[in-house]
């Protein structure tokens, strides 16, 4: 057997399912040959002169199964926009394949969403041996119908969502939730139909305020003065992804700086969602940005699951020299079938809500579920 030096990354945003990843590429890779060394932080540890390595065996790897987050590090790194100390953008992809030499790596696998892979799929054109490995909490990546993180996130989600009632029902409120997701609703759907939130906002349906407003009138009453003398539910939730907007408003920014990969970040709209809604009804509103937690915490099994599979099938793409690809998983986890893409599916846009078949825009909810 052919014995191929392989090594691993991840980057972006963390996403649990990332470290089962890792150990199902080093228990089926101890079987096909592959030697699995570490590299930190993504895509910054081949921008280094001399990178620190991590070397994978079965014993090093066998309780990752049960870990959040990523071992390896993560960082937001684009070899192909590196600013210099004069504030200028350079292309030190050049470093990478150098680095790929110099640590005589036969492949690498590399763990990551549009970005990170959209790095991966340019390298692979230019002749470096890589394998993808989907991963991100948003499900945005085309090629795939999984990507880890998502199941962990929505559960995540989901749980803040059922604890939020009760605070929202003994006060009167509307809670609004702001979740994660970027420009894609799939978090803020899924979540919003298992944790039974009544309104859900996604970018890729532009609400309008009135609207909402009518919704929860509708719900509540005109009044909140009818408490405990009416049937009617004295609170809602409304789930709101952070790239929902207005018809007639913009995306809400945290602020205006750009990460390497050119991205705002998104946050606020929950905010301003709320004090609308105090403004125009009669209703007292809150906000909560879930933020970051919404990625933390063990990973659910589904992820476990999808990671072990993901990682020992992009083992077996190394061994078969089959780079250049992302591995896919088409139909419904676990029970996927698995494939290989061409890795190129990353620079492809990214995969979002199809609004005609999911989205009622009427009730700004999961269409055919009459809420
Ligand atoms: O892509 C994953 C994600 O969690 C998005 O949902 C979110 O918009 C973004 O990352 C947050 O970026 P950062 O982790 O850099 O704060």
């Amino acid at each position: 057997m052919e014995t191929k030096r392989v090594g691993v990354l991840t980057g972006g945003g963390d996403a649990p399912g990332l470290n089962p990843a890792i150990k199902g590429l080093v228990y089926r890779g101890s079987e096909l040959g592959l030697e699995v060394i570490g590299l930190f932080d993504g895509w910054r540890s081949l921008m280094n002169p001399a990178p620190e390595v991590l070397p994978l065996d079965r014993e090093t790897v066998r309780r990752w199964d049960r870990d959040g987050g990523t071992n390896l590090g993560s960082s937001r790194t684009n070899p192909f926009k590196q600013v210099n100390e004069e504030g200028e953008a350079q292309d030190r992809s050049h470093e990478v394949a150098e680095n790929v030499e110099r640590l005589k790596l036969d492949a690498l696998v590399v763990c990551g969403g549009e970005d990170t892979l959209g790095v991966a799929a340019i390298l692979a054109q230019r002749g470096v041996p890589v394998v993808g490995v989907p991963k991100t909490i948003d499900k945005d990546l085309a090629g795939t119908d999984y990507t880890l993180g998502f199941d962990t996130a929505l559960r995540n989600i989901t749980e803040v969502i059922e604890r939020s009632r009760t605070p929202a029902g003994s006060h009167g409120w509307v809670q609004v939730v702001e979740v994660m997701g970027r420009h894609a609703g799939h978090l803020a759907l899924w979540s919003g139909v298992a944790g039974q939130a009544h309104l859900i906002l996604i970018p890729e349906h532009p609400f309008r305020y009135e609207r909402v407003c009518h919704l929860l009138s509708a719900r509540m009453g005109q009044s909140d003065l009818s408490r405990g003398l009416s049937r009617r539910p004295r609170y809602a939730v409304i789930v709101v992804s952070e790239g929902a907007r207005a018809e007639d408003g913009e995306m809400v920014t945290f602020d205006d700086r750009h990460d390497a990969f050119g991205h705002v970040r998104l946050g606020g709209i929950g905010d301003v969602l709320a004090k609308r809604i105090a403004a125009e009804t009669p209703y007292e509103s809150r906000a909560v940005v879930l933020g970051h937690p919404q990625r933390g915490g063990a990973p659910s099994p589904i992820d476990r699951i999808m990671g072990l599979m993901f990682g020992s099938k992009a083992a077996e793409a190394v061994a078969d020299s089959d780079f250049g690809k992302m591995v896919s998983a088409r139909g419904i986890a676990p029970a996927c079938e698995f494939s290989l893409v061409d890795l190129s599916v990353a620079q492809r846009g990214i995969n979002i809500v199809d609004v005609d078949t999911y989205y009622d825009t009427d009730r700004y909810h999961l269409k055919g579920l009459g809420m």
